[in-house]
């Protein structure tokens, strides 16, 4: 009674989660109900009786609204979200949102609008996003700017704007972004950029506009947010131009189908005349990289050069104490040393990732970088046949780094005792060698995530693991255990602080009852797509409340002393597993019918046995058990011949008792 109620209450929910409305030919679906809609590439001409009055956010795109009106939304003044993307709008008409005060969010993008009405966005007290983004605007005299007091972004993007000149009484005081993306704009004058002036944490996007000329002085003692230019042809246009203006990050970079010419240290000049702690030069080339084309790049707090064609970083770069973060992946540095890291003494962040050629990590070449904190080096074609004391030497404030997807590493042992503050290691996809008895990872006390998952690893090493105090996240996916077992004693045996471990692909097909009797704080274990059997889950029978993953094993038949265990876990994953679905699972599949709420991917979990049952979804079963009418027939024949044969034998000694006498 109590499993059919339970089932009821749950058919009503999932149904509630996702009810789709129904009105002739059109179907909206709902998200949430009474409150998120989309009714997407439907062919609607209007909004749908169906959709309730507090709808407050709706996804209407690629729909069929020619003009826009007072009545079109009317009904709907709740609105907080309103997408009409490519709903062919030309006309938007008077007081088309009158009623509607909370609406925050308009999106227009890639309507062809021929006519917005002076008052078309009036009603929304606090109208924050608009997006105006392909829909046909050259000049921006067109947005009505009544009621635009609370606009925080409008998005101009993909139109035929040649002037960013907004109207003269535009509210640009709450403006944080102005996305001018791919319009036409090839000057920019003082009194456009004077127009801005309100917007004090403003950021500017003019990506693939080429920026031609900026009217000196323009951008005068101007404070922004961001600035991009990216695909500008001239990058000294730009710099010049800025004089004098406050820019926290400026984004100067290329694209690949930007036909433009190489920079050089005179092009960057303009850029000692203005006030830039983040810059972005991606993608150029540089004509005489040397140690003056840094003489400009002094203040900067950050500076990313990824995939600029650099060979080496010239020695000699000066003054460069304030940099934090420097980005130079994507390069071709065949050493490490070669980026001289000696020049930027103040870095907490480096990355060198996906350097085209095989990178050598040299000896002692980050070794003034005492504060460096992250360090990428994946994808980097790495390979070193001994690790890694020697390469990161002092690198004493080291708390990240990323080796994955390199060549084949050889750890000696406390391989990383250079950097005893290492919180997250990561050797993902790096084939990890270990030449020593001992754990290469010794003496780590602080390190609290290690991906080791695809690295080849010895894993019958118990050792391998050992001096980790504080691992509370392990990933082993796709190393593979010897006999693929996990006997009792194991590498496991000294990380009671783990709370996740990943062991999916490791092709087990069994784990010792105890093999993980010292992981009491477990929350989250993997152990999908293995050969595992119900039986398995003994080993996990000590933990509670736990995420376990058991998809894509073998698991048939759960025994029913292991069900208590699952009942006291918070989620379990079971799909893709050949379960039997005859009475030797009974015990199990009631269970599982009962406790919905913990299982994910109930879609996935399916009948493999009997074969009348293949690909039945587990939920759907329903079993009889009990004994059969057969059976029953069977039973009163048997207690029938009993009886007989009692009632015989009493009559025997009967007789023979009274022959006696
Ligand atoms: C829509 O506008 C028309 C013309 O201005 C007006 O008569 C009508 O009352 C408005 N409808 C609503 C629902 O406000
Ligand atoms: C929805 O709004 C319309 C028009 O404002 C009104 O006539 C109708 O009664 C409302 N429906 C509900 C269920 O409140
Ligand atoms: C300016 O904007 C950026 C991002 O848009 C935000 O992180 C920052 O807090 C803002 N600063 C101020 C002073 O509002
Ligand atoms: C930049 O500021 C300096 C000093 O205030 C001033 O002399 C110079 O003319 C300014 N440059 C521009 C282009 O406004
Ligand atoms: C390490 O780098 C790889 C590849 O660049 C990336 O996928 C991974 O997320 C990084 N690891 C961490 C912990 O950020
Ligand atoms: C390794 O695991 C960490 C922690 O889960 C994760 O952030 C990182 O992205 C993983 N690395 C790769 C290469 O997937
Ligand atoms: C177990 O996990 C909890 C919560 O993450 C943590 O506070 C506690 O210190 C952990 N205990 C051990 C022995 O690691
Ligand atoms: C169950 O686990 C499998 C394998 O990890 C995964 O692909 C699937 O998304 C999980 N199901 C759910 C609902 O998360």
């Amino acid at each position: 009674m109590a499993a059919r109620v339970i089932c009821f209450l749950l058919a009503v929910l999932f149904c509630a989660s996702c009810k789709v409305i129904t009105s002739l030919d059109q179907m909206c679906t709902e998200k949430e109900a009474s409150k998120i809609y989309n009714c997407e590439n439907l062919g609607l001409r209007e909004v749908p009786n169906t959709l309730p009055n507090a709808t407050q956010f709706l996804e209407f795109g690629f729909n069929f609204l020619p003009t826009i009106q007072n009545t079109t939304f009317s009904r709907l003044n709740n609105l907080v979200f309103l997408d009409l993307s490519r709903c062919q709008i030309n006309w938007v008409h008077e007081d088309t949102f009158q009623s509607h005060y909370q609406l925050d969010t308009i999106v227009l993008t890639g309507n062809p609008l021929i006519f917005m009405a002076d008052t078309s966005l009036n009603g929304p007290k606090s109208l924050k996003h608009l997006f105006l983004t392909q829909t046909g605007i050259s000049n921006l005299e067109f947005i009505p700017i009544h009621n635009l007091e609370n606009l925080e972004s409008l998005y101009l993007g993909s139109n035929y704007i040649s002037s960013i000149k907004l109207p003269k009484d535009f509210p640009t005081q709450n403006l944080k972004v102005l996305d001018f993306q791919n319009n036409a704009i090839h000057y920019l004058s003082a009194e456009d950029i004077d127009i801005l002036g309100k917007a004090t944490n403003l950021s500017l996007n003019f990506n693939g506009n080429d920026i031609k000329g900026i009217e000196p002085g323009a951008f005068h003692s101007k404070t922004f947010q961001s600035l991009t230019f990216g695909g500008t042809l001239s990058v000294s246009t730009v710099l010049n131009g800025l004089q004098n203006s406050t820019v926290q990050s400026l984004w100067l970079g290329t694209f690949e189908d930007v036909d433009d010419q190489d920079i050089n240290s005179n092009m960057l000049e303009g850029l000692c005349r203005v006030s830039v702690d983040v810059i972005n030069l991606q993608k150029h080339s540089f004509s005489d990289f040397s140690s003056t084309t840094f003489q400009c790049f002094t203040r900067l707090k950050e500076l990313d050069l990824t995939q600029t064609h650099l060979k080496e970083l010239p020695s000699g770069i000066k003054g460069m104490d304030s940099l934090k973060k420097l980005v130079l992946n994507v390069n071709s540095f065949s050493q490490l040393c070669q980026i001289n890291a000696a020049s930027f003494p103040s870095l907490i962040e480096l990355y060198i990732k996906g350097n085209l050629k095989k990178l050598d990590l040299g000896v002692n070449c980050l070794e003034k970088l005492e504060n460096l904190q992250k360090l990428d080096l994946s994808h980097s074609s790495i390979e070193a046949s001994d690790c890694c004391n020697l390469q990161l030497r002092r690198l004493t404030h080291l708390q990240y780094l990323n080796l994955s997807f390199n060549d084949p590493l050889h750890l000696q042992s406390k391989a990383f005792k250079e950097c005893p503050r290492l919180q997250l290691l990561d050797l993902a996809f790096t084939h990890v060698q270990v030449n020593v008895p001992h754990s290469p990872f010794q003496n780590l006390y602080f390190l609290q995530v290690m991906n080791l998952s695809h690295c080849s690893l010895d894993i019958s090493n118990q050792h391998l693991l050992t001096g980790l105090p504080a691992l509370r996240h392990l990933n082993l996916q796709g190393n593979h255990f010897p006999d693929s077992t996990i006997p009792e004693t194991n590498l496991f045996q000294n990380l009671n602080t783990l709370e996740i471990l990943v062991l999916s692909f490791c092709d087990l097909l069994s784990i010792h009852q105890q093999a993980f009797h010292s992981l009491g704080n477990m929350s989250h274990i993997d152990l999908s797509h293995n050969r595992l059997t119900g039986d398995s889950i003994d080993a996990l029978s000590h933990l509670k409340g736990i995420y376990l993953n058991l998809a894509a094993n073998s698991v048939d038949i759960i025994p029913p002393h292991l069900i208590p265990f699952l009942s006291q876990q918070s989620t379990i994953n079971l799909s893709h597993n050949p379960l039997d679905c005859t009475c030797s699972n009974i015990h199990f599949i009631s269970w599982y019918k009962e406790n919905l709420q913990k299982l994910e991917g109930s879609e996935e979990t399916l009948c493999a046995n009997p074969p009348s049952l293949k690909g039945v979804k587990l939920t759907d079963v329903k079993l009889s058990c009990g004994i059969t009418g057969l059976g029953i027939f069977f039973l009163i024949v048997f207690l029938f011949l009993l009886i007989v044969l009692l009632s015989f034998a009493v009559k025997f000694f009967l007789r023979w008792k009274y022959q006696n006498i």
